[in-house]
């Protein structure tokens, strides 16, 4: 029985139609004599139905049948009675009335249910350990046929569009010699020269700068990455980039292109257009308003400024803030003065504490419009009062009104503080405060997709544990122009052409126009510690083909998986990867990373333990 259709294609007017489908048992009941089996395989489902009067051989084979079965059908296309119309299915209006029934490959017993519903419509989620074992069950629900379907859709769509705009695709190698993205590289020992090892690639990010030199001037790859770093929900040890560049560009040609692919992506795969240009906000102020370079824009309370609090401050965290020239900021929450208790405002305390800032403070405006005044936390130092007994003395509505008028509150707001002698941690700290209050308070339009660029990072950060200054992002991009001369006189300060584009406060994507002159690559490696000796060894192989004409050129690596995810409306990016690893790097479906055996070890010129 070859199918003729699929399980998603029938409708009314293929009434009477005689037609083979091929798909697997979704659901069976039996209701007096007659079985209806919902045949399913991955363009929808289709009702067959073995009737009371049918062959003793057909019933029996229907009998027979159990969840995820994979069958064939043939049978004639007939209307639903009116009452078993089923307005959500696509197929609802019809059914197959079976005439034949062949089982192709029987199941087990399942080890959990695919597409189970609670009683309020709800999903039923197996747990991940076993959602992961068991992959090639768990992609067979239509959340996760859903999932990959899309991905296929956006990785399409991301190549076609890159294709129409002169990008060749071009594959570079996956053994390579390892590229400085900042993690751990994963290592493949060479069995020809013993104690040598490839590298798998971090990011494609050297060769494609080599194929800017030969002249191939936009470039593209879905290129899979390795990265040896802790698992998160939005990070996995192999990923999958969009990974860009372009030659005689400025970084506005760089953020052109990209938003010109995310509006092609965002239309084919989901209907949606996409207003551009995005949001471009300095790193400086991303930090300053939303204590993130990764901004969550669905919702809009932003941080402020508040060191003048601290001037005169009998608060001490504030007063020696603002001594050591360090920051306080503050949130205006409106209307949540009710809905914190003691307690939960301590739950946002411990955020902002993971973020490490010295001062969080809360105070509730009460009171009205005219009258506000001062409660509970830090009000006592501003004229408030910590027990809820606020003063009503002139000068305390006068302190009220100040604090009111300065963070744009009103009577039934929460204001939250935090504060540091550096100010980057009080702005982090009150930034993860922010996030979580966007969660708690539902402020989050879920239904929004929210884009901003990131622009004018710093190109050099301080490891305080190593003493010296790091390339922010890699060593290869490149300073504005005005920082160029006066490098390495205050390398914190330099801005670097580096850009991120974030969506929905997940960071999608980076990129840089890269360094191309040797002389001024040569200063960088400097003020990073590297030595000639050790950027000849590790970069030679770039910085040499710098010496022959390379053009100006950069680049960006949008990360596949993420956007998917966030397409998706997942927060993992398991949720969009066939085959992830779990949060302890393993893959449960092989069990890998498994031992090798001793002859291969040998080969490979290895030995463990003892
Ligand atoms: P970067 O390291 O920022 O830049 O990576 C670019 C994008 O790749 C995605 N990404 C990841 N996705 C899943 N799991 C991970 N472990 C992971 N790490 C990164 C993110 C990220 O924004 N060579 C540069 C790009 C360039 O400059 O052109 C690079 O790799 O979406």
């Amino acid at each position: 029985m070859k199918r003729t259709v699929t399980c998603g294609a029938l409708r009314k007017a293929d009434e009477h139609k005689t037609v083979a489908l091929n798909g697997w048992v979704h659901r069976k009941r039996d209701h007096g004599g007659i079985s209806f089996i919902s045949l399913r395989d991955r363009y929808g489902i289709t009702q067959v139905v073995v009737d009371a009067d049918a062959p003793a051989e057909l019933a029996e084979t229907a009998a027979s049948l159990k969840m995820e079965y994979c069958v064939a059908a043939e049978g004639t296309v007939r209307r639903r009675p009116a009452a078993m119309v089923n307005p959500d299915m696509p197929t609802g209006e019809i059914e197959v009335a079976a005439s034949k029934l062949a089982v192709l490959s029987k199941s087990e017993t399942l080890p959990f249910m695919l597409d189970e519903v609670n009683k309020d419509g709800s999903p039923v989620v197996p747990g991940e350990d076993l959602r992961l074992k068991y992959r090639y069950l768990d992609l067979r629900t239509a959340r996760m046929q859903h999932h990959l379907a899309l991905r296929h859709t956006v990785a399409l769509a991301a190549r076609n569009f890159l294709s129409d705009n002169g990008f060749y695709e071009i594959e570079t190698p996956t053994f390579i010699k390892s590229t400085p993205e900042g993690a751990r590289d994963y290592l493949v020992p060479s069995r020809l020269y013993p104690g040598k090892f490839y590298a798998l690639p971090q990011s494609p990010q050297l060769y494609k700068q080599l194929l800017m030199v030969s002249g191939f001037d936009r470039y593209f790859q879905i290129a899979r990455c390795y990265r040896d770093e802790d698992a998160r929900g939005d990070r996995q040890p192999e990923f999958t980039q969009i990974d860009m560049e372009m030659s005689f560009v400025s970084r506005d040609d760089v953020l052109d292109v990209t938003e010109r692919m995310m509006q092609a992506v965002f239309k084919k795969a989901l209907g949606s257009d996409l207003a551009a240009p995005f949001a471009r906000i300095p790193y400086d102020d991303a930090l300053d308003r939303f204590g993130t370079d990764k901004p969550d824009l669905r919702f809009e309370i932003e941080l402020q400024n508040a060191d003048f609090l601290g001037k005169d401050s009998g608060f001490r965290p504030f007063k020696e803030a603002y001594d050591a020239g360090g920051g306080i900021k503050a949130l205006a929450v409106p209307g949540a003065a009710g809905a914190y208790s003691r307690k939960k405002i301590e739950e946002l305390e411990e955020t902002a504490k993971i973020y490490k800032a010295k001062g969080f403070a809360w105070i509730k405006v009460c009171g009205t419009e005219n009258a506000p005044s001062l409660e509970g936390g830090i009000a006592k130092f501003f004229g408030g009062s910590a027990d809820g007994s606020a003063s009503d003395s002139p000068e305390a509505a006068a302190a009220a009104r100040k604090i009111c008028a300065a963070f744009g509150a009103a009577p039934g707001d929460l204001l939250l503080f935090a504060s540091d002698a550096q100010k980057k941690a009080a702005c982090t700290a009150l930034g993860a405060v922010r996030g979580k209050l966007g969660k708690d308070l539902n402020l989050i339009d879920t239904e929004a997709f929210a884009f901003a660029w990131i622009i004018d990072f710093p190109l050099f950060e301080w490891n305080d544990d190593l003493h010296k200054w790091d390339a922010a992002h890699h060593l290869f991009s490149m300073p504005q122009e005005r920082y160029i001369p006066t490098l390495e006189h205050d390398p914190g300060a330099v801005k670097g052409d580096l850009y991120d584009l974030v969506l929905n406060g997940c960071e999608l994507a980076s990129g840089s126009i890269r360094v191309h002159d040797p002389a001024l690559q040569k200063r960088l490696f400097g003020i990073a510690g590297i030595t000639e000796e050790d950027s000849e060894r590790k970069f030679g192989f770039l910085t040499n083909a710098f010496k022959y004409g390379a053009p100006p050129h950069g680049g960006i690596a949008p990360g596949l998986d993420r956007l998917a995810m966030l397409m998706c409306r997942e927060t993992s990016i398991k949720d969009v990867i066939a085959f992830p690893k779990n949060t302890f790097a393993v893959s449960p479906i092989d069990g890998c990373p498994s031992e090798a055996d001793a002859a291969q070890l040998r080969e490979l010129h290895l030995a463990f333990g003892g």
